[in-house]
């Protein structure tokens, strides 16, 4: 089973970017865990980062064509403004988890709103980076019993 990773905006910058709220892991740190995780799990695990929604979109877009069966985002800042990413999500139908670093729930009340959680086969946030390896646990624990994705 083929996994996409979708970074959002100002991930790149993880490990100098606000250490005091997402911690002080790089992006390819994360990025290598998880490639280690899916395999240990059955997965092949692709990662991809823009800070350009439309970039993002035609990534969500691609990935259909190249039979990725699950998506582990975590949208940035586009969470709680991008109907069309959200909207991309859904035209392609690949299952997906929404994940964030922060536990956006504890933070400014314009974060407590995500275009995505009531689409999303589930949310994890507040756990730093650790957050993505439980949405990929999640995703493929869950995708199990579902045949389309399991394959
Ligand atoms: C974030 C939370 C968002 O509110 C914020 O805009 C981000 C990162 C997180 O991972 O905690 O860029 O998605």
């Amino acid at each position: 089973m083929k996994v996409l990773v979708v970074h959002g905006p100002n991930l790149d910058r993880l490990g100098r970017r606000e250490p005091e709220v997402y911690g002080r892991d790089t992006l390819a740190d994360i990025d290598a865990r998880l490639v280690a995780l899916g395999a240990a799990l059955g997965a092949e695990v692709i990662s991809f980062q823009s800070n350009w929604e439309g970039a993002l979109i035609d990534r969500v877009h691609a990935a259909a064509d190249e039979g990725v069966r699950g998506v582990v985002i975590n949208p940035g800042g586009l969470t709680h403004t991008s109907v069309a990413l959200r909207d991309a999500l859904l035209a392609v139908a690949i299952p997906f988890v929404e994940v964030h670093l922060s536990n956006v729930h504890a933070r400014e009340p314009f974060r407590r709103h995500s275009y995505f959680s009531d689409v999303a086969v589930g949310v994890v946030c507040g756990f730093g980076a650790q957050s993505y390896e439980l949405g990929l646990r999640g995703l493929l624990g869950c995708a199990a019993p579902r045949a389309p994705v399991a394959e």
